[in-house]
């Protein structure tokens, strides 16, 4: 696998494999990587016949109390997974190259209502700070599919919004969530928690499960919120959100709407995890 930081190379390869009729896809990531991360790489090698990556931990999608400079940075083990998993290309930028105005006078993009809810709340900017390096990305390596984790689900569907929204030429795939054995969502965040914050922490899903259960059979929405939201506390979370949306759009729930998301984030002890689970009513 080649590393560089050179935009002008990143473009070069995929315009010479371009060139030859090959496809490309591409999973953008902020290194530290995971399992879930190699699932990603994984897929992309049966979606295309080229496999880009990149490793950007992006300071606009941090806001000023999250700790940008704690981000875990293990580059030499992300390459050698990487490569393992069957990526040939790696973009490995500095905020300098990617922000070389600074970001206060980058061109951002915004995608709004659908960014302005939920985790758009919680975290002012965040998804500005997504969209537009997200955008950036596409436009230096210029892909044919790029793949996301399903974990991030409001990210997922933000992005698929921009490049529809933006006429993209780009196919986004959405990839279920891996887990561990306990249940607990992949995430580079699971480092900070402790054995007993990990324990605890998997009662989310178990919570989740519980809840598109009873949702499933009939019982109302708000009852099964508060039920679910007591259990979170119970466990030791903080719930920052707990709700019941379209899987579609993240709008409200209508009588009438079948495809369903149950989208949580807490926090335990100070680490914020999310997670989701779609179900049909
Ligand atoms: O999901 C992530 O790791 C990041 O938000 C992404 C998509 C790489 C953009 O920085």
């Amino acid at each position: 696998m080649i590393t560089t930081q050179e935009i002008t190379q990143i473009r070069e390869q995929v315009r010479a494999w371009h060139a030859k009729g090959e496809t490309v896809a591409f999973v953008p990531t902020m290194g530290n990587l995971h399992l879930g991360h190699i699932t990603l790489i994984k897929e992309a090698v049966k979606r295309a016949d080229h496999v880009v990556a990149s490793i950007f931990v992006n300071p606009m999608q941090f806001g000023q109390n999250e700790d940008l400079d704690a981000y875990p940075k293990t580059l030499v083990a992300d390459q050698l997974a990487l490569t393992d998993a069957g990526a040939e290309l790696l973009f490995t930028p500095t905020p300098k190259i990617i922000y070389p105005k600074g970001m206060e006078q980058q061109t951002y993009v915004e995608v709004p209502k659908i960014g302005d809810e939920l985790c758009g709340v919680s975290r002012p900017g965040h998804f500005r700070g997504v969209a537009t390096i997200v955008c950036k990305l596409f436009n230096i390596v210029q892909p044919d599919v790029a793949l996301f984790g399903k974990k991030d689900f409001q990210q997922l569907l933000i992005i698929k919004t921009m490049v529809e929204d933006l006429s993209m030429p780009i196919e986004i795939i959405g990839v279920e969530t891996i887990r561990e054995e306990s249940g607990l969502a992949m995430s580079s965040r699971n480092g900070y928690l402790n054995q007993s914050q990990k324990v605890r922490a998997a009662t989310l899903k178990q919570v989740m499960d519980t809840m598109s259960a009873e949702i499933q059979s009939g019982q109302a929405i708000v009852d099964v919120i508060a039920k679910a939201l007591a259990k979170l506390i119970e466990a030791g979370f903080k719930p920052d959100y707990l709700e019941v949306r379209s899987s579609t759009d993240l709008s409200p729930v209508s009588a009438e709407q079948q495809a369903l998301v149950i989208v949580a984030a807490a926090y335990m002890g100070t680490t914020r995890l999310i997670d989701n689970l779609c179900f049909e009513r």
